[in-house]
C-alpha cells in the first residue's frame, strides 16, 4: 500500500507514544481516538479525495492479492462474498464464475461505473459507507465470506468503526469469515493511532462474536461465532469497557 504518511504525523505519533505510560498499551491504540465524528450520514475519511478512494484504474493491491490466495484454500467455490472496497472490481472478474454472488461496496462513482459496465451476472456493487448504518438495510441475506483489506483505514471515529463490525457481524453465517490483511491495517488515512495488528484484532474477540486467527503471515481473519442478540451485547460491552477504562 502506499505509504503517505508526512514527517509531521511521525512526529505527532512518536510524540503520542513517548507520553503513555505502557500498561495503558495493553489495549488498541485506536481505542484513544475519537468516539463520535460527530457525522451521521458522511461516515468514513476522505471520501472527497478520489486519488485515495478511486481505485478503478489502479493496479489490485498485494494485500487484496493475498486476501484471494488465503480464500483459495479455504472451501469458497459456490460460497457468497462480500467485497468492501471493488477497486477495479478485479476480485468480481477473477472469482464471480465460480462463486454463488458477490456484492461489492464501493464510495466511488468511478468504481461503480466500473462496476456496472463489466454487467457480470451475479455481481452486484452499493455505494454506501462500510461505516453507515445505512449499508445494513442494503444487505438482503448473510454471506460465507467479507473481504475488506482496510477496516480501519478509513476510519472516522470509534462509534462507526464499531458500527462497521457490528454490521459484519450482522451480516456474516455463523462461521462466515471476515479476511483481512496486515498490508492494508497498515495504512491509515489521517491518525496514525488507527493502524491495527493482530493483536488488536484478538483484543475485539472481548466483545464481538468473532474469533481473530492467522490464515498466513498476514492475512487475518475473524470467524464469526455466536448469535445476532450476541452481536449488540458486545458492541454494547464495548462502549462500556472504553468508558470504564477512558476513567
Ligand atoms: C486502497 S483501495 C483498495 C481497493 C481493492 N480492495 C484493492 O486492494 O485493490 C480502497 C477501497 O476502499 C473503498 N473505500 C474507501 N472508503 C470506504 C468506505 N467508507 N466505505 C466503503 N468503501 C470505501 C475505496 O472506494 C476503494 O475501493
Amino acid at each position: 500500500m502506499i505509504d503517505r504518511m508526512t514527517s509531521a504525523s511521525r512526529r505527532l505519533w512518536r510524540q503520542w507514544k513517548a507520553e503513555l505510560p505502557g500498561k495503558v498499551l495493553a489495549r488498541p491504540s485506536y481505542t484513544f481516538c475519537a468516539e463520535h465524528c460527530g457525522r451521521v450520514h458522511e461516515t468514513g475519511l476522505v471520501a472527497d479525495q478520489p486519488r485515495l478512494v478511486d481505485f478503478s484504474t489502479v493496479p489490485v493491491t498485494a494485500d487484496q492479492l493475498r486476501m484471494e490466495e488465503a480464500l483459495k484454500a479455504l472451501d469458497w467455490q459456490g460460497s457468497s462474498v462480500l467485497h468492501v472496497g471493488v477497486g477495479d472490481s478485479g476480485f468480481a472478474r477473477r472469482f464471480a464464475p465460480q462463486l454463488r454472488r458477490v456484492v461489492g461496496l464501493t464510495i466511488s462513482d468511478a468504481e461503480l461505473a466500473l462496476a456496472r459496465s463489466l454487467q457480470i451476472p451475479n455481481y452486484d456493487v452499493l455505494k454506501v459507507s462500510k461505516y453507515s448504518w445505512s449499508f445494513r438495510p442494503g444487505i438482503d441475506e448473510p454471506f460465507d465470506f467479507i473481504l475488506d483489506n482496510n477496516p480501519n483505514s478509513f476510519a472516522c471515529c470509534k462509534f462507526h468503526f464499531h458500527q462497521m463490525l457490528e454490521t459484519y457481524c450482522a451480516v456474516l453465517k455463523p462461521g462466515g469469515m471476515l479476511l483481512t490483511d496486515q498490508g492494508g491495517m497498515d495504512w491509515v488515512a489521517s491518525d496514525l493511532r488507527w493502524r491495527l495488528q493482530f493483536r488488536d484484532l484478538q483484543w475485539l474477540e472481548r466483545f464481538f462474536p468473532l474469533r481473530a486467527t492467522r490464515l498466513s503471515r498476514s492475512v487475518y481473519a475473524l470467524v464469526r461465532n455466536g448469535t445476532a442478540s450476541a452481536v449488540l451485547v458486545g458492541a454494547q460491552a464495548l462502549e462500556h469497557a472504553a468508558v470504564v477504562q477512558a476513567v
